[in-house]
């Protein structure tokens, strides 16, 4: 049967990538290549770049599935991801049965994990669901920027027995779980937030040659980091920044 690997190659630095992850490359016919926009060069040199490092015997085909448009902003934005998977589904689906052999295996490579704000196994799911085209599927675990920050800055995720929270910029709002991670704001949300002694850890294009850190209570660094994620996103045409918010310590860490 043909088989997908979902395999996580972490965010940005070559060695993020696990053993696991490398025996699969190995075993790969065809890359699906899903990037699109801005970063989209940056990426796939990237992937690139880790293929030539760990599989240089290796040459795969190449598919590149185009992103269906979707509106960035939308009034019903559950509904409008709904469909967007609903459409990537569909294209998969075709691309499966179109660029695969019956005993071929075909990888998405997917930054940091896939099990953390990404779409493919969703939609590997739907589609097996669908059942038109017949294929397995297995997922090969990633360092996610999650762990790329706490490592980089040097602290443990979790305060003693104490719950974490993962959510984008566009749902932070207080109350705060203690530990927050906050990914996918293009906002600064942070700004919303009214306790300026919380403690930020912030990162930006972490494991990379341009990793930007930056540590401190939101009143002493919320405007650099707006400074320096402004005057980044210029210069490289992108940003990818994720960060840790922290009610001070009141217990043992
Ligand atoms: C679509 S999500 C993908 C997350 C990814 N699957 C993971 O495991 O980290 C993209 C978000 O991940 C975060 N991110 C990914 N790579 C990053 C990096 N190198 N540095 C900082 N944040 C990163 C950013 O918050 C970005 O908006």
């Amino acid at each position: 049967m043909r088989k997908i690997l979902v395999i996580g190659i972490g965010t940005g630095h070559p060695e993020h990538i696990t053993i696991q992850a490398i025996n699969a490359l190995k075993t790969v016919d065809v890359l699906f290549i899903t990037d699109k926009g801005s970063e989209k060069d940056e990426l796939a040199g990237f992937r690139r770049e880790i293929c030539a490092r760990y599989v240089p015997e290796r040459s795969f085909r190449t598919v590149v599935i185009p992103d269906p448009d979707r509106d960035r902003a939308p009034v019903d934005y559950q509904a409008t991801v709904a469909m967007w998977h609903e459409q990537r589904a569909a294209l998969y689906e075709t691309l499966f049965a179109q660029q695969l052999e019956e005993h071929e295996r075909g990888a998405f490579l997917v930054w940091g994990d896939p099990s953390l704000y990404d779409s493919t196994i969703r939609i590997l799911s739907q589609i097996t669901a669908r059942g038109t085209v017949q294929f397995d599927y297995e997922v090969i675990p990633g360092i996610t920027a999650v762990q790329a920050l706490t490592a980089c800055h040097r602290i443990p995720l979790n305060r003693v027995g104490e719950p974490v929270q993962i959510t984008t910029g566009r749902q932070l709002a207080e109350p705060l779980v203690n530990d927050t991670v906050v990914m996918l704001d293009g906002e600064c949300a942070f700004r919303k937030l009214s306790d300026d002694q919380l403690e930020v850890y912030w990162g930006a294009y972490l494991g990379t040659a341009d990793e930007i850190l930056l540590s401190g209570t939101l009143a002493e660094v919320a405007t650099t980091i707006q400074q320096m994620r402004a005057a980044a996103r210029a210069r490289k045409g992108w940003i990818m920044d994720t960060y840790l918010i922290r009610k001070p310590a009141t217990a043992p860490r």
